[in-house]
């Protein structure tokens, strides 16, 4: 019996449902109920405006959730207990002493590696529950983990897990992101801020808003009207700069840093619209110009499309606070630009490659983002097949084509955040979109199953010596056919699983290894999809509810 006890005191408990999973823990077993008059209390002076809004949203959370245990008979076998638990009366946030007292939004844009996102929690049972950290986005971190400990049963709120005593956890990895594209189709201010609720909830920290593609520029910028004007889908789909500093403002308040992105000079159909002349293969045979319709690249040999393309990126990325801004470069169609005769003028004039006057534009595009004091990020393609010479060795460079290109991105001594097609993309395996193929699929068969996605190691081919240059990583939805009727089920509960992957590492709290550990997951996977769902987002079940009741009675 002893020895039962202690296994059972050393294991994660089945049915803890905190996502991601701390990096340490120690929990109980026991019920604790949460008052009737229960309070949290900021105990340091003057705490910023964000940082009690915050408590007072986690405070409302707590109450709304109304999630029922995922145990069979959803918590009716836990009221026998409800009588005699001892009830939490509070809980206390605090710094630690002398830390800075900056908001939480300031916090959530600094640098990669300048944020401390580490929180201490613990919840006893004699009535004292108590949040620490270094700083507002620590404490903030701590809040998601806080509110997830709360079920409901026949209108008694409590956690299954008292005593509970989480000690300094914090991210393994600085970026843990999400990519949006906005220009396949269109998404409203509204559904990015659901969309940042949920990433709030799993301590997702970057929105990479890929806002602009061949498609769409639902960008208004005061200094290039003519750009959305020509490009929008309609005026009412984009983005005014209102709107885009709501959502930045939203999103940092929530702890989330949005890195925009300018996909150049591939992927930049849409320009046409406006500027017809700064447009190679415009509107030509897309299958033999462009990777998908519409056809269209930047001349990006012209040193007045530079200018021009310089100027768009600055006058975007001087209204944002983050201090990394995409320039994209993926996906670059070399036949565009062998037949676009001002473009081979224009290299023959000056005696360039096509790859050397992208050398050109790429420094004059960088250098005004770098003179603005942002960090650029760029997709692969500019280091493993364009050679780019003129990248500054602090750019991030985001791995997509397979996830097999990281090692030799790293070996060239880049940063890179790994966003890998064969486990991270949440658009494949939805059939053909090219409208008269019937029978054809998507070009990253098969949908990425969370399982899979969760078997992901961030470190696999990366050498010791190279870990510090593995930032984190992502999964993107590129919207070629999702909008925002589907926009929650696509991508939830699955974008929560690169959130755990760059949260906690490698290890479990009990000390057992967490990569792909998919039965130790799940149970937690779907606690916090259930919680989504009880916040009014539509997140797909993963399994028959049988099964959630039932840890590992659905594992082979
Ligand atoms: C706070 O900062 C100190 C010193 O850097 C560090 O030891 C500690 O882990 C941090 N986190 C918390 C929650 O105190
Ligand atoms: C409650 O328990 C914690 C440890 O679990 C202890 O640090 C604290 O002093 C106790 N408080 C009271 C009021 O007994
Ligand atoms: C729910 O709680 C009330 C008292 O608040 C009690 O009378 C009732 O029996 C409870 N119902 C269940 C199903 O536990
Ligand atoms: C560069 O673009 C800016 C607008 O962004 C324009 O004012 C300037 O004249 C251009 N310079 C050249 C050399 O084309
Ligand atoms: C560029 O030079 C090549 C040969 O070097 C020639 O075949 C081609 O016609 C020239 N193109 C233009 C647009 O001048
Ligand atoms: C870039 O380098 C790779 C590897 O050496 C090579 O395969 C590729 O052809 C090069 N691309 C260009 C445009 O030079
Ligand atoms: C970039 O190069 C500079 C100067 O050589 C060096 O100090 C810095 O550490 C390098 N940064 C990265 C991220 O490698
Ligand atoms: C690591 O490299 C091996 C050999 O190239 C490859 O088979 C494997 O897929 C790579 N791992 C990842 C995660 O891409
Ligand atoms: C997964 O973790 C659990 C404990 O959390 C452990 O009992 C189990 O052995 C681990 N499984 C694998 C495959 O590592």
């Amino acid at each position: 019996m002893f020895t039962f006890s202690l296994v059972l005191a050393l294991a994660i408990p089945n049915c803890l449902g905190i996502w991601p999973i701390p990096r340490s823990l120690d929990s109980g077993n026991q019920i604790l109920k949460l008052s009737e008059s229960f309070a949290i209390t900021v105990g340091f002076t003057n705490p910023p405006q964000d940082l009690l809004d915050a408590v007072s949203r986690t405070k409302d959370s707590i109450k709304t959730d109304q999630l029922a245990r995922l145990v069979v008979g959803r918590g009716s076998t836990d009221s026998n207990a409800f009588r005699t638990a001892e009830s939490l009366p509070g809980l206390t946030v605090k710094l630690e002493e002398g830390a800075s007292t900056q908001p939480i939004a300031t916090e959530a844009v600094a640098a990669l590696g300048l944020r401390d996102e580490s929180y201490s929690l613990s919840v006893s049972l004699n009535g004292s529950a108590e949040l620490v950290a270094n700083t507002t986005l620590g404490l903030l971190r701590g809040l998601s983990t806080f509110e997830q400990l709360w079920y409901t049963y026949n209108g008694t709120i409590y956690t299954t897990y008292a005593p509970l005593t989480i000690v300094n956890d914090s991210p393994a990895y600085p970026y843990r992101g999400f990519m949006l594209d906005t220009a396949r189709n269109f998404f409203t201010v509204s559904d990015i801020k659901r969309t940042l609720d949920t990433m709030y909830l799993v301590k997702i920290n970057v929105l990479h808003w890929h806002m602009t593609d061949a498609q769409s520029w639902p960008i208004q910028i005061p200094e290039f009207p003519e750009l959305a004007q020509a490009g929008a889908y309609s005026i009412s789909q984009s983005y005014a700069p209102d709107d885009i500093q709501d959502v930045v403002m939203y999103a940092a308040e929530r702890g989330i840093d949005v890195l925009v992105e300018i996909d150049t000079p591939g992927h930049t159909s849409i320009v046409g619209a406006s500027h017809p002349d700064y447009v190679a293969c415009y509107l030509l045979d897309w299958a033999t110009y462009a990777s998908e319709p519409p056809a269209g690249q930047l001349r990006l040999a012209d040193p007045a499309v530079a200018n021009f393309t310089a100027g768009v990126l600055s006058a975007i990325a001087k209204t944002l606070p983050s201090t990394m801004f995409s320039t994209g470069g993926d996906e670059l169609n070399t036949a565009c630009y062998t037949d676009d005769e001002p473009t081979q003028m224009i290299l023959n004039n000056t005696g360039r490659t096509i790859f050397e006057a992208l050398d050109d534009f790429t420094a004059t595009t960088h250098g005004a983002l770098h003179d603005l004091g942002k960090t650029t990020v760029v997709w692969e393609e500019m280091v493993l097949d364009y050679n780019t010479t003129t990248l500054r060795n602090d750019t991030i460079v985001m791995v997509w084509v397979s996830s097999e290109d990281a090692a030799a991105v790293v070996q060239q001594g880049y940063r890179i955040v790994h966003a890998p097609s064969n486990y991270f993309y949440l658009d494949c395996g939805a059939g053909e979109w090219i409208s008269n193929d019937p029978t054809g699929n998507s070009w990253c068969d098969p949908f990425k199953t969370w399982q899979e996605s969760y078997t992901f190691d961030p470190l696999e081919n990366i050498t010791s010596d190279q870990v510090h240059l593995v930032l984190g990583g992502e999964q993107l939805l590129w919207t070629e056919q999702s909008g925002p009727q589907n926009l929650d089920s696509i991508v939830w509960p699955r974008a929560a699983v690169s959130s755990e992957i760059f949260w906690t590492g490698a290890t479990l709290p009990d000390g057992f290894d967490r990569v792909g550990n998919l039965s130790e997951a799940l149970p937690r996977l779907h606690d916090v999809r259930y919680r989504m769902v009880q916040r009014g987002i539509n997140a797909i079940n993963l399994q028959p509810e049988w099964c959630a009741l039932r840890p590992q009675a659905c594992d082979e």
